[in-house]
């Protein structure tokens, strides 16, 4: 396939692969940690054509944090900004996307944004469903929709892995119920909650997702509205604010292009009315993104000028 970024796609990969010794894949998530550190994979979509310059298409990864903005913006079609902003608010935090520190020290006791760990687990309680299969449902239909991949679903392992091991959510949880953030059974939500982050996609399908949220919620391959434009806005705007946690200042100096990242390595890029982006590289920073990722798309961004800034 003739893509105009392909060449140059190959040689950034090739410059940023050596990043991925100083990094480390996430080990506390057990079946994460078995990835291969120095995978680096990336695809763009630009409306017409997906090109890949390393990898493939059938890499698969789990959205981890990236699925934080998916869920969001379900939860604003489900219940509008009134009800999902009195559970969780707007700021950054410039803490770990982990932290359980604001939570004490804000009142009222609601988590700052909606892309840590604590805001996550209060949108992911917003969803609507009369069971975690529906909910789980209604939001595989939502990536699959946004995607154009019918067969996206989750990884059970990864999600059972997670599950086990989520003493830390489990905590933030527990903080946030007796606050009455959230009212739900904590081993339900976390149940839905892992398995949301299980879901299993590949740099195209992640692509497609960014170019979606890039124009304003459109499907990627027909012309339909799946997302309203003005919740597409409010989600980019929390990628540029929070997307990467507590490195989303720096990220936005040197890339500027409204993004998420996930521990799994994934980072899914959304350049407004452009592009969207796809990236897999499972070895992170200390902040837990994908090192060699935030590399290439500092080069991608300095290349093709997609800083919205
Ligand atoms: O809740 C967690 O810790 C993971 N399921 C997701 C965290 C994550 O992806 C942070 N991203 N860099």
């Amino acid at each position: 396939m003739v893509c105009r970024y392909g060449d140059d796609l190959k040689l950034m990969i090739e410059e940023v692969r050596q990043y991925t010794k100083e990094g480390k894949v996430a080990d506390y998530i057990p079946a994460i940690s078995l990835a291969n550190k120095s995978d680096v994979a990336v695809a763009i979509y630009d409306g017409n054509d997906t090109c890949f310059s390393e990898g493939n298409s059938n890499q698969l990864f789990t959205l981890q944090s990236i699925s934080k903005v998916l869920t969001l913006a379900l939860a604003l079609m489900d219940h509008g900004e009134e009800i999902v902003f009195s559970k969780v608010g707007m700021e950054p935090t410039g803490d770990p996307f982990n932290s359980i520190a604001k939570l004490e020290t804000q009142v009222p006791s609601k988590p700052l944004n909606p892309m840590i760990n604590a805001g996550a687990l209060a949108v992911s309680s917003l969803i609507k469903g009369s069971s975690n299969d529906e909910k789980l449902d209604r939001l595989l239909s939502f990536v699959r929709e946004l995607s154009g991949n019918p067969s996206i679903s989750f990884n059970k392992d990864v999600a059972k892995s997670e599950y086990d091991t989520a003493d830390l959510n489990r905590a933030l949880l527990y903080f946030m119920k007796q606050h009455g953030v959230i009212s739900d059974d904590i081993e339900e939500l976390l149940d839905f909650y892992t398995k949301q982050c299980a879901i299993e996609v590949n740099c195209e399908d992640l692509a497609k997702i960014g170019y979606a949220l890039a124009h304003q919620g459109e499907h990627p391959d027909k012309n339909y509205s799946i997302v309203p434009t003005e919740i597409a806005r409010l989600v980019k705007t929390f990628m540029v604010t929070c997307g990467m946690y507590n490195a989303s200042g720096e990220f936005a100096i040197r890339v500027g292009i409204p993004a998420k990242s996930g521990v799994s390595g994934g980072i899914v890029g959304a350049v407004p009315g452009s592009i969207g982006i796809g990236i897999y590289g499972p070895a992170l920073d200390e902040k837990g993104n994908s090192i060699a990722g935030m590399k290439l798309l500092q080069l991608l961004s300095a290349k093709y000028r997609l800083s919205i800034f």
